[in-house]
């Protein structure tokens, strides 16, 4: 499985997966990690694997449009069978996403459709939700929406700051999201509409937060 990693920022999402990769977890390669950001710590991280990276510079181009055109064409080089989203911060234009149907992923830091969008972790923090965590899901043209792939749960501690949260739930980032790549690379996950099924996961486990004391 060929994959395009698109990021913005520190990369540690990417780093996860490459490492995963790189230990054989994962049947894939990485072809191209392309950044919005010239000064992304994720481009060093990429080179660091000896992957090869690409700064594209929005500020070249007239629009959202041009951008996404450019950014579509020169994916499409790499004939990927798997866009990752880590980290890549810019919203996509409904034509980029109509083209990469079903091979676009994406991760966030919530348990969507709850709290999308941007400080997601300090949304849920201020929400007062007793558990937050993150999401793998493909990516269709509504904002951190799409079907979802896997989710993991983490608590919310009363003496929470953002930090600890968005610590707490980048843990899980980075075991759900290589789990999220290798079971796509094996072929497991099935759509069903607005719906994904892993072939032979296991399922059921629930959390309560506060610990229940006497029921
Ligand atoms: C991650 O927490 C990811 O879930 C979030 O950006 C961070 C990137 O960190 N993505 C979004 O909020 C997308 N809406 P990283 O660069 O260290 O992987």
């Amino acid at each position: 499985m060929n994959i395009v990693v698109l990021i913005s920022g520190r990369g540690t999402n990417l780093e996860a997966i490459l490492k995963a990769i790189k230990e054989g977890k994962i049947n894939a390669r990485v072809s191209l990690v392309i950044s919005d950001k010239k000064d992304s710590s994720g481009l060093k991280i990429a080179e660091s694997y000896g992957i090869p990276t690409k700064f594209i510079d929005p500020s070249f181009f007239a629009s959202r449009k041009g951008y996404d055109i450019y950014l579509a064409a020169r994916i499409k080089k790499e004939n990927p069978d798997l866009v990752v989203l880590a980290g890549f911060m810019r919203i996509l234009s409904d034509e980029f996403i109509e083209q990469f149907e079903n091979k676009l992923i994406n991760i966030h830091p919530s348990l969507i459709p709850s709290f999308q969008g941007l400080k997601a972790q300090k949304q849920a923090l201020d929400y007062g939700s007793k558990f937050s965590g993150c999401t793998v899901h493909y990516v269709t043209k509504e904002l951190d929406n799409g079907p979802i792939i896997v989710q993991a749960v983490v608590p919310i501690l009363p003496d929470d700051t953002e930090e600890t949260l968005s610590n707490r739930i980048l843990e899980y980032e980075h075991r759900i999201y290589p789990q999220a790549i290798k079971w796509i690379s094996e072929n497991r996950v099935k759509i069903e509409g607005r719906k994904t099924f892993v072939e032979n996961a296991k399922y059921g486990t629930i959390p309560v937060n506060p610990d229940l004391e006497d029921f």
